[in-house]
C-alpha cells in the first residue's frame, strides 16, 4: 500500500503554495476546529492534494496520505497482526496511526477501496468520531485535533462506484473545479518560474482544449499538465512540442483525436 507521512515545517517557515479558488480554506479551518470530516471532490490535477498539504501544514499537523485502490481493505487502514522473530505482534496502520497521533488522514480516490472500509470509516466520521480495532479489542477515541479527508474525481469512471449516500452525507464538502484563468495563470507562473504572457497563451489553449471535452476525451487538460508543458517550454523544448508531450499526448491514446487537438495547438503556438 502506498502511504505517504509528511510532517510540515513548523510555523514560520514557507507553507505548500496553494492558491484558493473560493472559501476553502475557511471551509477546511472551520471543519478541522469542529471535527468535521471533510469530503473533496473534483477532476485530476485541480490541486486538491496541494490543498490538503497546504491545510495540514497550516494548521500544523502531520498528513497521512493513503492512495486508494481496489484491493484497499480495512485492514491496510487500521493494521493487523504480523510475524516477526517467531511471535506474532500488532502494526498499527495508517488511519490507525493518523488517531492515536492527532493528525490529518487524507485518502485519496476513497471510492476505489473495498467495500469493508466503510466498516472503520463510518464510526470515525459522524460525532461518535471512533475507531474500533475489532481484532484487538481496543476502540480509540479520536483526538480533537484528528481529522478524516477524503476525495474523489467524480467523472464518469467513478459513476458506476459512486459513494453512497450514508458515507457521502457524514462528510462537508467541497467542489474542486480548473481555477479562473487569472488565477490558473498565477499558478502557472509561480510553480515553472515562466513569464506571465506565456503562462497567459497557455492558460488560453487549455481553456480552448477544455471546451472540447466530451467529445473523445476522457478528462480535461489539468492544470498539473499546464504545470508539466511550460517546465518544457522553460526548460527549451519548442513550445509545440512540449504541448503534445505534456498537454496532448496524456489526454487520450486515439491517434486521431491527437492530431485533432494538435490543430488548436498549432493554432496557438504554430507560428
Ligand atoms: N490552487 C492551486 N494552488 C497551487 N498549485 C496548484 C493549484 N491547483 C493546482 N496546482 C498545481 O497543480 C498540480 C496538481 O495538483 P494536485 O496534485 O493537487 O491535483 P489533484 O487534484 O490532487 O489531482 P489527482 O486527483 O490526480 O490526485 C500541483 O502539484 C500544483 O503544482
Ligand atoms: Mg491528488
Amino acid at each position: 500500500m502506498v502511504t505517504e507521512v509528511t510532517q510540515f515545517p513548523a510555523s514560520g517557515e514557507e507553507l505548500p503554495f496553494y492558491q484558493p479558488q473560493n472559501r476553502e480554506v475557511e471551509l477546511f479551518s472551520y471543519a478541522w476546529r469542529n471535527q468535521l470530516p471533510m469530503l473533496l471532490k473534483g477532476p485530476t490535477g485541480c490541486g486538491k492534494t496541494r490543498f490538503v498539504e497546504h491545510m495540514a501544514a497550516r494548521l500544523g499537523r502531520p498528513l497521512y496520505t493513503v492512495a486508494c485502490h481496489d484491493d484497499l481493505t480495512a485492514a491496510d487502514l487500521v493494521g493487523r497482526h504480523l510475524i516477526g522473530d517467531g511471535s506474532t505482534y500488532w502494526n498499527d496502520g495508517p488511519l490507525t496511526r493518523a488517531v492515536r497521533e492527532g493528525a490529518i488522514c487524507y485518502l485519496d480516490e476513497v471510492v476505489e477501496a473495498r467495500k469493508d472500509t466503510t466498516v472503520v470509516l463510518h464510526p470515525l466520521s459522524d460525532n461518535r468520531r471512533i475507531l474500533p480495532i475489532e481484532r484487538t479489542g481496543e476502540t480509540l477515541h479520536a483526538p480533537p485535533e484528528f481529522m478524516l479527508v477524503v476525495s474523489y474525481n467524480p467523472g464518469y469512471q467513478n459513476m458506476l462506484k459512486g459513494m453512497k449516500p450514508s458515507t457521502r452525507q457524514r462528510f462537508v464538502s467541497a467542489r474542486f473545479d480548473f481555477p479562473d484563468a487569472q488565477t490558473e495563470q498565477e499558478i502557472v507562473v509561480r510553480e515553472t518560474g515562466i513569464g506571465p504572457e506565456l503562462a497567459r497563451r497557455l492558460v488560453e489553449l487549455a481553456h480552448g482544449l477544455r471546451a472540447l471535452k466530451d467529445h473523445d476525451i476522457e478528462e480535461s487538460a489539468s492544470t498539473r499538465l499546464l504545470i508539466y508543458t511550460a517546465q518544457l517550454i522553460r526548460d527549451g523544448f519548442e513550445a509545440t512540442e512540449a504541448c503534445r508531450a505534456a498537454l496532448i499526448e496524456p489526454l487520450t491514446d486515439d491517434e486521431a483525436t491527437v492530431e485533432a487537438l494538435m490543430d488548436v495547438v498549432q493554432a496557438s503556438f504554430g507560428d
